[in-house]
């Protein structure tokens, strides 16, 4: 068994950072709502308890309080931000609403040389005090630490900025180590769950493969596992994870609806039933798709009927498996928290995962989730470990309607396959194009990008090529940098790169003389350009 950390979420945007960063450190960690009750906490075995920032304030009555039980389970403690002011609060202390938000770049002292910051600064005064560039965002502050406390650093703005109970091994910060931008919060949470709560880095995906082999066979038994297979990471790496643990007992799904990238359904077919030996149906539903597709231009319509012609043949496929129990999903770690009822008792409901969205309960099939503790990140190192490409495992996200809501409009399969090829061309640019060859471990402006592919307008314009006049189509490329896909930069794509791609797609897709680049944010637009 792991030793494992509890985070609880007291509703911060970024709660799920530190258990990221928690789980870097090697050490297997939970995000669990802050109102879980007394038991849950004395049945979990936690080695070390994080209480979560969040928006509320603890001078309001009727705000979160983690419970009593956290601070009687006799393991190490610590809390952030909102996570501080709650401890400080329940454990006799006094926090106020604060006059002034302190938000952003903050200088932090340490001092009172505590386990926590010892010998950890980013640089030391002239007076010889250890200082950290953090990260601060709150508007309350702890004006009187509870009985038992000592201070462990200040600014000037924040004169109880972190506090701890070394006997009890309860510790605070005002500042959140769990975000980039405090330069040290890697090393405070190490220091933490390593030193403080004595655990070892004993959370590894390849070591993990052995353990998820296991608890798959003991769950499922001898029964048969159908698994709806889009080509994305999520999706990919269950399956290959199940495989693994049950070989044929395992049939793979894949759905191809005319509207994949190029050359994706050989791609599949060739990873996964040639080389690692999964059972694959293929199903080439290109003609029912496009069917139901003509006279179709809108984007939310489109979507409805690309998502509902899914759901009908793979219940038609399954239907075939009479003997299959079980339905896998790669549904990940982050769709398990954010579905999980903010701040509500229970337990967590599952998001039907949106790449094979929606299948119904009719068709009577347990779940199988093996990925369900995973973040993303954990999945992609989880898919290189069981033998999976790089190339693969480390694709752009792809939508489940795919090239449906890349295509303006309505959807022609003659459409498809003009966009399908400009976009193959772009693609491989990106990825044999560095943005500093000179660099030690050049990086592609493929992996220097979250997200890239072309757009297909409907709309001719004219264009001259040769001695002739063309009346063709016109392609929009898009490049985005982000971290969560919620707000988005458009690539700053060097003009060289542009330039070649735009003249690669004219030459070599006939049927489109003309290139444009995207270069609007999110907001306002969004990624996807339906
Ligand atoms: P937008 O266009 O909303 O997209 O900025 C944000 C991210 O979500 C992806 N996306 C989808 N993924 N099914 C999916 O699996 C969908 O229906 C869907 N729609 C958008 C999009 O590619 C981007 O990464």
């Amino acid at each position: 068994m792991h030793s494992k950390i509890l985070i609880l979420d007291f509703g911060s945007q970024v709660t799920q950072l530190i258990a990221r960063r928690v789980r870097d450190a090697g050490v297997f960690s939970e995000v669990h709502p802050y109102d879980v009750s007394d038991e849950f906490i004395k049945n979990y075995g936690a080695a070390g308890i994080i209480l979560s920032g969040g928006p509320s304030s603890v001078t309001e009555g009727d705000t979160p309080r983690a419970p009593a039980a956290v601070y009687e389970a006799g393991v190490p403690i610590f809390g952030i931000c909102y996570g501080m002011q709650t401890m400080a609060e329940q454990l006799g202390g006094k926090v106020e609403n604060g006059l002034v938000r302190e938000f952003g770049y903050a200088e932090v002292r340490a001092r009172g040389h505590t386990a926590l910051f010892r010998e950890i600064n980013d640089f030391v005064t002239p007076e010889g005090h250890g200082m950290l560039k953090v990260w601060m965002s709150h508007g309350d502050k702890v004006n009187e630490m509870p009985p038992g406390f000592k201070l462990m650093a200040s600014t000037d703005n924040c004169p109880i900025a972190a506090m701890a109970d070394e006997e009890r091994r309860f510790y605070a910060v005002q500042f959140h180590p769990e975000v980039t931008h405090t330069l040290q919060g890697e090393a405070i949470l190490g220091r933490f769950v390593h030193e403080i709560c004595g655990c070892k880095s004993d959370w590894n995906m390849p070591d993990y493969i052995s353990e998820a082999v296991a608890s798959i066979r003991a769950q499922v038994g001898d029964d048969e596992v159908i698994l709806g297979l889009s080509g994305g990471v999520d999706s990919s790496v269950a399956a290959a994870l199940i495989h693994r643990a049950i070989g044929d007992k395992l049939t793979c799904v894949f759905v191809d609806h005319g509207l994949l990238r190029l050359d994706e359904g050989k791609m599949v077919m060739e990873m996964f039933a040639n080389n690692l030996g999964v059972k694959v149906i293929h199903v080439d539903a290109t003609a029912q798709f496009m069917g139901h597709l003509a006279g179709v231009s809108d984007p939310e319509a489109k979507r409805k009927i690309i998502g509902r012609e899914f759901v009908e043949v793979f219940q038609v496929e399954s239907g075939k498996l009479s003997n299959a129990k079980w339905l896998a999903q790669g549904t990940i770690y982050p769709d398990v928290i954010e579905s999980a009822g903010k701040g509500k008792k229970g337990s967590h409901t599952i998001k039907s995962h949106h790449n094979v969205g929606g299948l119904p309960d009719t068709l009577n099939l347990k779940l199988l989730e093996p990925l369900r503790e995973l973040f993303k990140d954990e999945v992609r190192k989880l898919g290189v470990a069981l033998g999976l490409p790089h190339s693969m495992v480390y694709r752009h996200p792809f939508p489940g309607p795919g090239l449906g809501v890349r295509i303006l409009g309505e959807v022609k399969k003659e459409f498809a396959d003009l966009l399908r090829r400009a976009d193959a061309i772009f693609i491989e640019e990106l990825r044999s194009t560095y943005v500093d060859p000179h660099a030690e471990k050049p990086q592609s402006w493929y992996d220097a990008t979250s997200q890239a592919f072309a757009v297909f307008l409907p709309v001719k314009s004219v264009g001259v090529m040769g001695d002739g006049r063309t009346y063709e189509y016109v392609v929009a490329l898009r490049a985005v940098q982000t971290q969560d896909f919620m707000t988005a930069h458009w690539a700053h794509l060097p003009h060289e790169l542009l330039g070649k791609v735009s003249n690669r797609i004219i030459n070599e897709v006939r049927g489109i003389n003309r290139v444009v680049y995207d270069i609007s944010g999110k907001p306002p637009a969004t990624i996807e350009w339906e």
